[in-house]
């Protein structure tokens, strides 16, 4: 008899679970129990042989030559583009540039859009719960042009809109905003940041590292200005990531990098540029991880996120009420609208401690900050650990986590 738990809503979790080689590995003697999909998302076999596939038939490198392998290699990358066009609902391929992940994405947008358009005195504001990756590169810039970095707060993973209306202000230049917090797991309202810092006359850029794996992405419906995404966290490569851009903003934009491949032409006095995406695509792009992430896509969408995002809703839910049963377990952030990622702390205990006992028992937990130290620190601890699902984990795996922390616990209280 099929359980209960297996299907759910029309998703075969156990057929699901046969596409993925490394679900089959043990740790430690034990069956791989995967829960660090926020990190990165285990491979399909599909995309493991479209890589093979193509270092096997079609190495060559695009845009160059004339000959088939080259033509065939170009026509693989660009049909690449054209899914991840559709996968975001980009009105053109021109707004969408191939980057190596999330942050360079962001890096991207900071280095030309903000270095032509930022001058002493602009804001750009954030949010208390931003990665790294969508700290840093504004930190640099606000230090470079004399401009102010602002923070959005949240109390308990939820921000606090009215205080967001009140930094918007004509200074404000950029909101840039992260869609699904890593650490977590809020849905961040970003229709509404979008709406408000519009009327501000300010940018939009959304960090979509997290949600686009989850969430149903429209990047004309939600009218960000710039929207970015790593395909390691939507079941593909890693490596490769694509940036959305309003065409004319990305045509307004000087170049990222200078080299081969962006340009028009090259005198000694001049260089003109290519038009858009290549504009901002200098040197050898990473081709064999760009031209699967058509095969991840097409993965995701074949198998229905819907589907995906109530299996792995109900295993948020199953497993945030059996932690919080654990006598000194606190979750962190309880936000109303979240997607698959439970993160914890437990009173007297380090996470890391828990960490590697559960890795003991072959359970993959992050833990840590979670490259959110600001956010830690609005919670005044050092970390947490992390839990986070996709589409191939089961309530028998969540149970695992449970039993692996109540032994933990006796081990180390
Ligand atoms: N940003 C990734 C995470 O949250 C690496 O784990």
């Amino acid at each position: 008899m099929i359980e209960s738990n297996t299907i759910t809503k029309g998703l075969d979790v156990q057929a699901i679970r046969q596409q993925f080689p490394a679900l089959n590995r043990q740790v430690k003697g034990q069956p791989l129990v995967y829960f660090d999909n926020a990190a990165t998302t285990q491979k399909p076999q599909v995309v493991i042989d479209a890589l093979v596939d193509y270092y096997t038939n079609y190495n060559a490198n695009v845009h160059r030559g004339i000959h088939t392998l080259a033509e065939e290699a170009t026509a693989l990358f660009e049909a690449s583009r054209n899914a991840a066009r559709q996968f975001i609902n980009a009105s053109s391929r021109e707004e969408i540039i191939f980057t190596r992940g999330t942050t360079e994405g962001i890096n991207l947008v900071a280095y030309t859009w903000g270095r032509k358009n930022i001058k002493a005195g602009d804001e750009i504001i954030i949010t208390e719960m931003e990665h790294h990756s969508n700290i840093v590169p504004w930190q640099i810039l606000c230090e470079e042009k004399g401009a102010v970095l602002k923070m959005i707060p949240q109390r308990d993973g939820v921000l606090l809109l009215d205080e967001y209306k009140k930094l918007l202000s004509s200074k404000t230049k950029l909101v840039s905003v992260v869609h699904v917090s890593n650490a977590l797991g809020t849905v961040n309202p970003v229709e509404d940041i979008i709406t408000l810092a519009h009327q501000a006359g300010a940018l939009v850029l959304v960090d979509g590292a997290q949600s686009t794996v989850h969430l149903d992405i429209d990047v004309q419906a939600l009218d960000c200005d710039f929207f970015a995404f790593s395909s390691h966290k939507v079941y593909g490569p890693t490596g490769i990531g694509v940036l959305y851009g309003k065409k004319h903003l990305l045509e307004a934009m000087p170049p990222f990098q200078g080299g081969g491949e962006m340009i028009k032409e090259v005198t000694l006095e001049k260089t003109t540029y290519a038009d858009l995406p290549y504009k901002f695509e200098a040197g050898t792009p990473n081709i064999g991880d760009a031209a699967v992430l058509k095969t991840a896509l097409e993965f995701v969408t074949k198998i229905g996120k819907e589907k995906v995002r109530h299996h792995e809703n109900e295993l948020l839910a199953y497993a945030t009420g059996l932690l919080k049963q654990i006598p000194g377990v606190t979750i962190i952030g309880n936000a109303p609208n979240k997607v698959s990622v439970v993160s914890f702390v437990i009173d007297k205990v380090h996470p890391q401690d828990i960490g590697i006992l559960l890795d003991n028992r072959g359970i993959a937990v992050r833990t840590g900050h979670h490259c959110a130290q600001p956010l830690m620190v609005c919670y005044g601890i050092p970390g947490t650990i992390r839990a986070s699902f996709a589409m191939y984990n089961t309530k028998e795996e969540v149970d695992k986590l449970i039993v692996g922390l109540e032994k933990a616990l006796k081990m180390l209280l």
